[in-house]
């Protein structure tokens, strides 16, 4: 079936119950595949997401000469043995953001790269200027022209140097981590970005034999070395794919054990759902999140980056301040224009006014079902719990965006009792999804 026509259709309302397991992460997932490049030798990834943009990670390194071989669903075995830099296929590169870390990987392993721009969900502009700068001291000649980056080290080799962001980037960060790692001397990432999906990446490259360290701090110290070696390594579990399993718990006023997952990494989104008057209880990798009677409280929140709450929990929040009672205000500070899911919220009867960077919630007694189309990938989770959470049957296009980063979801909201599935055209007729 193609998924680009598929729909998801919900019958909300219902209180979900249950277990609910929580995969590997997405953006941890997407950079470490791209850092076997940097190994020449076999790895070993194990809880790799099976999502269409890990799956197009596989399929960009396979073009350029790497050996993908599934071990199963969620282990795959990589082997960068025989890898010539390449231009991977534009129509594949442009279908997700993270193809980005082609630059820096092959800048790490050959001292040169070229790279079509890289694709992914459309918050207005996405530059990756900082990326470049980076490479630029460690001494790179970088052109970026038309859909294309070329990057090529200027006396052949890559030379240790000091790169001060000036704004904290998740990719800037990771990719300069990954042209650094293999060049002479020691390199100084400052003002770096503190995700857990650097600290995991880092975690890989030295678990190989590179020498990081400070990832997760401010200042990221890398000192080069000759050569990488491979590894098994398991990848940490998706924060984000958590958080939105703890909105969906607190918005159809469900009972949610949400298991594999690290309670550290969603402090934020647990401080913001307590503050709404949510009970959440931890117990070793597993939070379970229940509504308490009563309705939800209003609350102000505002994006930044980790460990503040995450621009990537933005939409689905944006759902629970929708089911609040009062007027909560929701800032984004990280993308310039996340709200497009907006619109798609108000056909289900939200209230919201934007102005400037904040969304102005007024929260309503019930969101009721609606033809809504997913804008991206967050958003699109969004729509599910908000369809989840309303009265009647929503019904979500563009569901492919969704299946770019969230694992089985279908399955996974049935174990706990949703009535979603997915549907997809048979002439003029919708059949369903087995
Ligand atoms: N920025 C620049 N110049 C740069 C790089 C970034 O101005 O060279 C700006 C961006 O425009 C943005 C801010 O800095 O305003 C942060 O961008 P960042 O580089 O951190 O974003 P990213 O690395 O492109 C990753 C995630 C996104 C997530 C952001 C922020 C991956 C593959 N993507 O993007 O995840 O929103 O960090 O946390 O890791 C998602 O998973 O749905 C998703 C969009």
């Amino acid at each position: 079936m193609d998924i680009n026509t598929g729909k998801i259709i919900i019958s909300g309302g219902k209180p979900l119950e249950g277990e609910i397991p929580v995969s590997g992460m997405k953006n941890a997932a997407v950079a470490i595949v791209f850092s076997t490049i940097l190994t020449e030798d076999k790895c070993i990834i194990e809880n790799l997401p099976d999502i269409s943009d890990v799956n197009v990670s596989l399929q960009i390194l396979e073009s350029i000469g790497v050996k993908v071989n599934k071990l199963d669903k969620n282990t795959v075995e990589i082997d960068s043995s025989f890898v010539a830099p390449g231009i991977a296929p534009f129509d594949l590169v442009s279908k997700m953001r993270a193809s980005y870390y082609l630059i820096g990987a092959e800048l790490g392993r050959f001292g040169r790269a070229f790279v079509g721009l890289p694709g992914g969900c459309d918050f207005g502009a996405r530059p990756i200027d900082q990326h470049i700068k980076g490479f630029e001291a460690l001494g790179c000649d970088v052109k970026a022209e038309g859909d294309y980056v070329e990057a090529t080290a200027k006396d052949g080799s890559l030379h240790g140097a000091s790169v001060y962001m000036d704004m904290v980037t998740v990719g800037g960060t990771i990719n300069v981590m990954l042209a650094a790692v293999k060049a002479e001397g020691v390199t100084v990432i400052e003002n770096a970005a503190h995700e857990p999906h650097i600290v995991d990446t880092a975690n890989f490259l030295n678990a190989c034999g590179a020498d990081i360290s400070g990832a997760g701090t401010d200042v990221i110290k890398i000192r080069g070395v000759k050569k990488l070696h491979g590894v098994t390594y398991t990848i940490i579990p998706d924060m984000i794919e958590a958080g939105t399993f703890m909105i969906l718990a607190a918005a159809t006023g469900g009972n949610l054990r949400i298991t594999n997952l690290i309670p550290k990494h969603l402090d934020s989104v647990t401080a913001k759902l307590c503050e709404m008057g949510v009970e959440i209880e931890e117990e070793g990798d597993s939070l379970t999140v229940r509504r308490k009677e009563g309705p939800l409280k209003k609350i102000n929140v505002k994006t930044l980056p980790y460990p503040g709450f995450p621009t990537d929990m933005n939409p689905q929040m944006c759902v629970l301040l929708c089911l609040a009672e009062g007027l909560s205000r929701l800032t984004e500070s990280v993308w310039e224009s996340r709200f497009r899911y907006v619109e798609e919220l108000k056909r289900m009867g939200a209230k919201i006014n934007i102005n400037g960077r904040c969304a102005e919630v007024e929260g309503v007694p019930y969101l009721k079902g609606a033809s809504v189309r997913a804008v991206d990938l967050r958003a699109g989770c969004a729509m599910v719990i908000a369809g989840l959470a309303a009265e009647g049957i929503t019904e979500i296009d563009e569901i492919y965006h969704i299946f770019r980063g969230y694992e089985n979801l279908i399955g996974k909201l049935q174990g706990v009792g949703a009535d979603i599935k997915v549907v997809y055209p048979k002439s003029l007729q919708y059949i369903d999804y087995e």
